[in-house]
């Protein structure tokens, strides 16, 4: 039940548009989707989610794993049952969580030991282990398990990673055995322009129904980001949507998107919002500055989403310095309704011939 075609190619960049079909919706691309780690996007309700037109959401296989436990989601009749969210779901497969947790792990070519976040306890999880999981799960999308190299690594680190990447994509796709959920391969390779090749290579072999661009973001400087972006689209088929892990600033979404990209997810508008900061079309505004004590301005005057209508930045302001958790509601709602239109508009430029001017009003009005 998953099909994806591309509806038009822009003419002067790799942008383009196109239609993915799941079980649970029609969604047009290039589309950001909101993280919820813990099958929960942070502060918000599904019913909210729904109305600021989210299309596909993440969710994270570790977390879920650990805690309530795949077997549970499974009764409960699958994610989308649990937690109440109708439309898409994509979960990522833990490997990346697992690399950044500080501490004990062992990486060999079965799979991972680790300690639980949580409690401490120890866990292995292989490829094929979390091909079960995530089928418990019961995403629209689930992720192969794979190794993402630190930044910065040795070329030595990077190409190991590749390797072992290539080498668990290929048991995920033997082991994963689910018609109604389709599984991405990902591209490792840091900012190594042979390894991206060399992954791209290898896991296009392997032909999956997508492919997402991992290991990126991970605190390179953005021109490595965009130069890898650049190459790494015209390794991948052009019939198979494309997803770029972990990006969604703004500018790296516009710039993502003139680099073929499809699909995009970050916490970064649900996380910064916790900390008083909201997107506008000016840049990014902390409004828990002094500043917007006596200012009655909605966050972004140019937003009409339900919050930009209803509340001013001396409101929410307040909110912040008091530390009522109605703050993290209405910043969290802008902020995704924010990346969610601006993709609207980013599509319904690339289907009206005028990305080139989209992205350069982006830059002119968006500040850094
Ligand atoms: N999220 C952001 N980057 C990555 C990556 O390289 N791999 C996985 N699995 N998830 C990610
Ligand atoms: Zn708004």
């Amino acid at each position: 039940m998953f099909t994806f075609q591309v509806t038009k190619n822009d003419d002067a960049s790799a942008a383009r548009l196109g239609r993915l079909s799941t079980s649970h919706g029609v969604f047009d691309t290039p589309i950001f989707m909101p993280v919820g780690t813990q099958a929960t996007v942070k502060a918000v309700t599904p019913e909210m989610l729904t109305e600021m037109g989210a299309g596909i959401i993440l969710s994270n296989t570790y977390h879920l794993y650990l805690r309530p436990g795949a077997d549970l989601v499974e009764r409960a009749g699958g994610l989308h049952k649990f937690m109440n969210w109708p439309r898409g779901i994509l979960t990522d497969s833990g490997g990346f969580q697992i690399f950044s947790l500080q501490g004990l792990r062992k990486i060999s070519d079965e799979g991972v030991v680790f300690n639980s976040h949580i409690d401490g306890s120890r866990h292995f999880l292989s490829p094929q282990i979390v091909m079960e999981i995530e089928q418990k799960l019961g995403a629209d999308i689930a992720m192969c398990f794979d190794e993402c190299a630190p930044y910065p690594c040795s070329y030595e680190e990077a190409d190991q990673a590749v390797t072992r990447t290539s080498l668990w994509a290929k048991r995920c796709r033997d082991s994963h055995n689910c018609s109604d959920q389709a599984l991405f391969g990902i591209i490792q390779g840091n900012i190594f322009a042979d390894l991206r090749e060399k992954s791209a290579r290898e896991i296009t072999a392997l032909d999956f129904p997508g492919y997402a661009i991992g290991g990126l973001s991970v605190g390179e400087p953005k021109e490595d980001m965009y130069r890898i972006l650049d190459l790494t689209h015209q390794l991948l088929p052009t019939d198979k949507p494309r997803y770029l892990m972990g990006v969604g600033a703004p500018e790296d979404l516009v710039e993502g998107v003139a680099r073929g990209v499809d699909m995009f997810d970050c916490v970064l508008p649900t996380r910064i919002a916790r900390h008083g900061t909201a997107f506008t079309h000016r840049g990014k505004l902390v409004v828990r500055n002094a500043v917007y004590a006596a200012d009655f301005r909605a966050l972004d005057t140019d937003c009409d989403c339900r919050v930009c209508k209803n509340y001013s930045r001396a409101y929410i302001r307040h909110l912040v310095k008091a530390e009522e958790i109605l703050a993290h509601t209405l910043i969290t709602y802008h902020n995704l309704y924010f990346l969610i239109k601006m993709m609207q508009d980013i599509r319904q430029a690339i289907a009206e011939d005028r990305f080139n001017e989209f992205y350069t009003n982006f830059y002119a009005s968006y500040k850094f």
